[in-house]
């Protein structure tokens, strides 16, 4: 399958069917999302795998009882570090030595970076740069998930200070999203998109 066709393949899945998913799979998912992009490499995004049914249906009534929560054989609680950033002097050096970034970067955008210097509004951005990239590296599984055979649902619905009670997540880390994952028991149509000429514009926003 190439990436247009689970592109095109991909459904938000609400039904799953009981068969357990290999762990051999799950870990491909993780892998896809461990090689996701991020800014200035800062790989903010962390997993929770949870296969514990009881701890499922907890999660299920902290999503206000969303059925497919509860239903799926595995749950991927995919989080952000907000903190991510106080390691960018580190991330830095690694691109410098890898080739991607040149030296002088290290003079230039660090100290700018380093956490006593740094200003609310840039600390508001990176917290919004965790968010965001955590987001990319859970499309990765999303759209890897379709390759396998597996579906999978986004799931934002959910009551975040029970899920990180339940699942004991520190306050320096923030839930982006629950993903149910299991082969699907359902194949819903494509569901409705805006047309391109909604969303496009060309050399100035709103300019056909
Ligand atoms: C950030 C985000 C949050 C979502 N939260 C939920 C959710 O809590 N429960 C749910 O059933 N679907 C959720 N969805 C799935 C959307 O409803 C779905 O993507 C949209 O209706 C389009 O359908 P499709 O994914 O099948 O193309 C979410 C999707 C995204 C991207």
């Amino acid at each position: 399958m190439n990436v247009k066709e689970a592109i095109t393949k991909r459904r938000s899945i609400r039904k799953f069917k009981a068969d357990p998913v290999p762990d051999e799979l799950i870990l491909q998912l993780l892998e896809s999302a461990r090689l996701a992009p991020s800014g200035s490499n800062t790989q903010p995004w962390r997993f929770i795998v949870v296969k514990n049914p009881e701890t499922m249906q907890r999660l299920q009534k902290a999503s206000f009882n969303q059925r497919h929560v509860g239903q799926a054989p595995v749950i991927i609680a995919c989080c952000a570090d907000i903190k991510a950033f106080g390691e960018f002097p580190e991330r830095i050096d690694e691109l410098i030595v890898s080739g991607a970034l040149p030296a002088k970067t290290r003079e230039v955008f660090v100290p700018s970076l380093k956490k006593e210097g740094m200003s609310a509004d840039i600390k508001w951005h990176l917290i919004i740069a965790a968010v965001g990239n955590t987001d990319i590296a859970i499309e990765h599984m999303v759209l890897q998930a379709v390759e396998l055979g597996l579906g999978t649902c986004w799931v934002r619905w959910f009551d975040d200070n029970k899920v990180k009670e339940i699942l004991e997540i520190p306050q320096n880390i923030e839930i982006i999203a629950l993903l149910p994952v299991g082969y699907p028991d359902e194949d819903p149509p494509q569901r409705p998109r805006f047309k391109l000429e909604k969303i496009v514009y060309y050399e100035k926003y709103g300019s056909k």
